[in-house]
């Protein structure tokens, strides 16, 4: 008998929150835990295997991410390396509010703390401009690091990473890239101007507690966590070799990333092309903004009268699985802090962030605007649409 409809698999429209793991990197993070369980700081064989295995991981990180193999910092992923590229930087900071939480929250720290932090203004179009970076590392005179991601979690935005960093390198800053929603979906060239680069396994199908801060031949980085000379002393702690088994595997994996995500732009527009239409469908203003260059499998946006997260929710009950912002901040009723900043706090109430992976299909999206028309339409009593906009950022 065929299931219904509500028994089917969810359609999977979060991956920017994580993705699904591959079935290779979870065989591999499972044999590397029962085959190379010895601890790498041992100079005995069991210690030795676990350490060519975290080698063999770092020589498949700097492939895909590029810089040499010794300098792939291992970390518990992008949240942990994104604070110690943070925290290496001596002297005042340059940023913006666009930044994922383990950016903005590590920036606010050091600022109670006594650092000079610059934040820059975002444009309404969801970029960080070079030229206000420009005046900001003006105003300030001398800045030892300006963080820029290269795309935005919640919007898709491509961010000008290079035109930023040769802002930064000729004031004499070096450069911090959150690649972490990057990696495995675009071109290298859109964080390889930075001097430190963020990434996390679990974005690219890898496993949780996993990722790396790749660095520049030389480039200092101070540990937050003191204890043995782990990572070069860097990031201390015995390291997980089962963790960075699985790592490798995805790290090779994402290297055709691009290629399997390019073909996404059709289906995301042909989501939000219907998704405008069943909008003008119930007298819906259409807005949209911007002509900033988005990654081509997210988009966000909101529909008036819909909080967010209870958008999520009606969505969730009828079988597919989006969020209302990044998901650490999931959970929370905080409006996105990346949609206010941009747009403001009612659009940001709203705002709900569909994004797709490399395993989407057309039937996918199919699903996932039967069940907005009926969310929108059929829910519409208790909810009522009419004044409400849609709308995407950009
Ligand atoms: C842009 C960005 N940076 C950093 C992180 C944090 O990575 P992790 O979950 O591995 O700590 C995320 C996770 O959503 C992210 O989207």
């Amino acid at each position: 008998m065929a299931k219904p409809e509500s028994a089917m698999d969810p359609v999977y429209l979060d991956w920017n929150a994580t993705t699904p793991p591959l079935r290779e990197a979870v065989d591999a993070v499972h044999r590397a835990a029962l085959e190379n369980w010895g601890n790498p700081a041992s100079v005995h064989r069991p210690g030795q295997r676990a350490r060519a295995e975290l080698d063999r991981a770092r020589a498949s990180i700097a492939a895909l991410v590029g810089g040499h193999p010794r300098d792939v910092l291992l970390t518990s992923g992008g949240t942990e390396a994104n604070n110690l590229a943070l925290r290496s930087a001596r002297g005042p900071i340059v940023l913006s509010r666009l930044e994922h939480p383990s950016v903005v929250r590590v920036a606010e720290a050091l600022e109670r703390e006594g650092a000079v932090i610059g934040w820059v203004e975002p444009s309404s179009d969801g970029r960080v401009s070079p030229d206000r970076v420009a005046a900001c590392i003006a105003a300030l005179g001398r800045v030892a690091l300006v963080s820029l991601q290269a795309v935005n979690h919640e919007t898709g935005v491509v961010q000008p990473l290079h035109e930023v960093a040769m802002i930064a390198r000729a004031a004499g800053a070096q450069v911090h890239c959150d690649a972490v929603q990057a990696v495995g979906r675009l071109s290298r060239e859109h964080w390889a101007a930075a001097d430190f680069v963020s990434v996390a396994a679990h974005k690219l199908r890898g496993p949780k507690g996993i990722g790396a801060l790749v660095t520049r031949p030389g480039a200092l980085v101070l540990p937050v966590l003191r204890g043995g000379d782990q990572e070069r002393g860097m990031r201390p702690g015995t390291q997980d070799a089962a963790l960075a088994a699985g790592f490798r595997i995805a790290a090779a994996h994402a290297i055709d990333g691009p290629a399997r995500y390019s073909r996404l732009g059709a289906l995301r527009d042909r989501f939000e092309a219907a998704v405008v239409e069943l909008g003008a469908g119930v007298g819906l203003r259409i807005e949209r903004n911007g002509t900033a260059s988005r990654a081509p499998h997210v988009t966000n946006l909101s529909f008036g009268s819909w909080s967010g997260p209870e958008l999520c929710a009606a969505l969730d009950l009828e079988g597919v699985a989006i969020s209302s912002g990044s998901a650490c901040s999931a959970g929370t009723a905080e409006p996105s802090p990346v949609i206010r900043a941009i747009a403001g706090e009612a659009r940001a109430r709203g705002a709900i962030r569909v994004s797709l992976g490399e395993l989407t299909s057309d039937a996918d999206i199919t699903r996932a605007l039967v069940a907005f028309a009926h969310v929108l339409n059929v829910w519409r009593g208790s909810n009522p649409l009419e004044g409400s906009v849609p709308c995407f950022a950009p």
